[in-house]
């Protein structure tokens, strides 16, 4: 039987850090379901559109589909068929919101498993807020994005 996991988050924008824990999820998931929200709290640099396309442009591996979802995630993941959600813990300050997300997911739909995966070491720091902050100023993001995701960035920020 084939093993669905599915990848939520705003992806605003994907960067190298989801970019290794989408292969990362590769070795235990046949198919992995990257789901971009549409509800994100604050207003987000790039569209929902341009979100997803982001990351089908960095990530071409049929393996990965992109899609977006709206509402909740748990719902979301017995549509596509997922028995796990996958998040990323880079540091201990990750750690309070998602606990409290995987219990209450839990709650919800006990049959769905949430899965942390602890990224490249080199990534640890990373997140696309700061990718935000820094590429609005002008600085080198190439190694912290895929180049496709550097040149929306310049797009957006006109540089
Ligand atoms: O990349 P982010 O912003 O940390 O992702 C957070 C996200 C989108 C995964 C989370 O907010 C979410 O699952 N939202 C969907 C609504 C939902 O199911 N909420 C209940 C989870 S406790």
């Amino acid at each position: 039987m084939k093993r669905t996991a599915v990848y939520p988050g705003s992806f605003d924008p994907v960067t190298r850090g989801h970019e290794d824990l989408i292969q990362r999820s590769l070795g235990f998931a046949d198919r992995l379901v990257v789901a971009v929200a549409v509800n994100v709290v604050k207003q987000p640099l790039f569209t929902l559109e341009e979100r997803v396309r982001l990351i089908r442009d960095a990530v071409p591996d049929p393996r990965v589909e992109v899609q977006s979802f709206d509402g909740l995630l748990v719902q979301f993941a017995q549509q596509v068929g997922a028995s796990l959600i996958i998040r990323g813990l880079r540091a201990v300050s990750d750690f309070d919101y998602e606990f409290q997300m995987a219990l209450m997911n839990r709650n919800l739909a006990p049959e769905i498993e949430t899965v942390f995966l602890v990224p490249a070491f080199d990534l640890t720091y990373l997140s696309s807020s700061l990718v935000r902050e820094v590429a609005r100023f002008g600085a080198d993001v190439s190694a912290l994005v895929h180049p496709t995701v550097q040149q929306a960035l310049k797009r957006k920020f006109g540089k």
